[in-house]
């Protein structure tokens, strides 16, 4: 599949989300981050929302939910019509269960990871997911400064999906940027977030563009 670049909608104006969505139509994918105040220390949005946001989004939407009970929640999400859909394993209570309940709403399934949670007990897992996200910053807030600290376990997890010998996708999210995302697609990130690096930019459109091409060049 290549690189991938995922943009985080969390740094844009959420008062104008369509014409924000609009200005990364040529990106893969629109990260949409739900955090409902307790899973993380920051609230942002919900599914009434994510309906509608799917309806208008040019791209598919990639959302990252950071809540708890995503085994209750997150499959209105894939019914919705996201097509990715990741849910922390912090917090889920039946992960096969659940990505298996994603993937037949039709959604890819994505297990998320934060820094301090290894990847080791979830390989054997992996045949069940599409995508692994390894947080490169304390999920919660845009702007955080990238963890290289996490950069081994991207290794650890690409090289657990090479050796399954798996299609599963290994994205990052949080401190991406030009300064850190060729780093990342040495470990073996292969879906990027970026938020406040493509929303923070003048032009968007070109900050993703950027973007995949340094990640590209560094694979
Ligand atoms: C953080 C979110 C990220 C956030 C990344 O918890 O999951 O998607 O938007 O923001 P940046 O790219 O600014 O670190
Ligand atoms: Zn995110």
């Amino acid at each position: 599949m290549g690189v991938q670049i995922s943009p985080s909608i969390l740094s844009a104006d959420f008062a104008n989300l369509e014409s924000e969505l609009a200005r990364v139509a040529g990106a893969d994918w629109a990260h949409v981050d739900v955090m409902d105040g307790h899973f993380v220390p920051n609230l942002t949005l919900g599914l009434p929302v994510v309906e509608r946001l799917v309806q208008v989004s040019p791209v598919p939407v990639d959302v990252h939910l950071m809540i708890e009970e995503p085994d209750r929640w997150a499959p209105g999400y894939a019914e919705a019509g996201a097509q990715n859909v990741t849910f922390h394993a912090e917090s889920a209570a039946a992960p096969v269960r659940l990505a298996r309940e994603l993937r037949r709403a039709g959604a890819r399934a994505g297990l998320a990871l934060k820094p301090a949670t290894p990847v080791e007990p979830f390989v054997d897992l992996l045949p069940e997911v599409d995508m692994l996200l390894v947080m490169t910053v304390e999920p919660g807030f845009g702007g955080q400064p990238f963890l290289d600290v996490c950069l081994p376990k991207v290794r650890r997890a690409r090289e657990a999906v090479r050796a399954a010998g798996l299609d599963v996708w290994v994205q990052v999210d949080g401190g991406i940027s030009p300064a850190t995302i060729e780093r990342a697609a040495e470990a073996g990130a292969d879906v990027f977030v970026a938020g406040s690096a493509v929303y923070g930019a003048p032009d968007a459109a070109a900050a993703v563009e950027e973007l995949r091409a340094l990640a590209a060049a560094a694979c």
